[in-house]
């Protein structure tokens, strides 16, 4: 029998809280970089129940944890919680890493880096200049939104079915960052030529995620075009509705997979402060693809 020397007294543990978290890919993605680097690092996941957020976080600092990931539903709220936020995750809202240093937990948002690594990798290009419409107005699309603003685009528009919540992130983005936001109600005719005209068109709603693949985000919309980026935040599955639909048309579609992955790479590169190399990345994103069955 072979003994499993894996961890050890002196292996540091990173985990991500949230709730549910069964289905999370974030294990395999950081034991996958760790094993790759050869780093004495394991990441566990936690389900957290909302009365036992607070607990949760003082119980880790307890435990000298070396950093932890939130996600749904606790993005926001784990904010208060922590000693420090950076200057982005306040403008997005929402914290997705957190790293524990000198006694102090700092939080930061690597979702809207993870957004433009991958949107870059899979297409080459950038966003400045591009007009842009995004779907949906939870923390998905306030992260995008603000990025994408920082990154110097033309017109950014958000859709979304609550025309409130899409206003709220216009006003953060439009008084923070750059005027660059306007919204429109889903029902709002006048979202159709807000699609027909954008250069890139993002899906940041959990519209069409499995199990309920035969949704779109925008229904039965006839005019995507093929010079359109076509970008879906849902990584689950590989290729939604509203994909197949894009790419139909000739699109250049992206899936979730690569923000999902980068968001960690850069959670990965605050908790340990190494730069993990790019040939080294673009392989694993490579294997990753080909091995997770999603
Ligand atoms: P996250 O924070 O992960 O981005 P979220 O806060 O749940 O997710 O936001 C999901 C977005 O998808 C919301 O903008 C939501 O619309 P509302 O603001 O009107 O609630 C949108 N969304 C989710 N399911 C939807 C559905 N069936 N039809 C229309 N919009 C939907």
């Amino acid at each position: 029998m072979h003994i499993d020397n894996r961890i050890s007294g002196k292996t540091k543990i990173i985990c991500l809280i949230g709730n549910p978290v069964e289905h999370s890919i974030s294990p395999i993605l950081h034991n996958t970089i760790s094993r790759f680097m050869d780093i004495d690092l394991a990441y566990v996941t936690f389900k957290v129940e909302k009365n036992d957020l607070e607990t949760a976080v003082k119980g880790l600092k307890a435990l000298n944890i070396q950093g932890f990931n939130i996600t749904v539903p606790y993005k926001k709220e784990i904010i208060k919680y922590l000693d420090e936020n950076s200057k982005n995750a306040l403008l997005m809202g929402a914290v997705n890493t957190v790293k524990y240093m000198d006694g102090r937990f700092y939080g930061y948002n690597t979702d809207a880096d993870g957004f433009l690594r991958s949107f870059r990798e899979e297409t080459g290009e950038s966003l400045m200049g591009r007009k842009i419409a995004i779907i949906g107005a939870g923390g998905a699309a306030r992260a995008i939104a603000a990025k994408a603003a920082m990154e110097d685009a033309k017109e950014i528009c958000i859709i979304n079915r609550t025309l409130s919540k899409a206003q709220e992130i216009a006003e953060v983005v439009n008084n923070n960052i750059k005027k660059t936001v306007s919204c429109f109600c889903t029902e709002d005719a006048n979202s159709l030529d807000v699609l027909d005209e954008s250069e890139i068109i993002i899906n940041a709603t959990s519209i069409g995620m499995y199990p309920e693949t035969e949704f779109s985000p925008v229904g039965s919309f006839k005019g995507f075009k093929k010079e359109q980026i076509v970008y879906d935040v849902i990584y689950n599955p590989g290729k939604t509705k509203f994909l197949a639909d894009a790419e139909k048309a000739g699109c250049t579609i992206i899936n979730g997979l690569g923000m999902l992955f980068y968001q960690a790479v850069y959670a990965y590169e605050i908790w340990t402060g190494i730069k993990l190399p790019e040939d080294i990345l673009k392989n694993m994103y490579i294997s990753i693809k080909e091995q997770i069955n999603i």
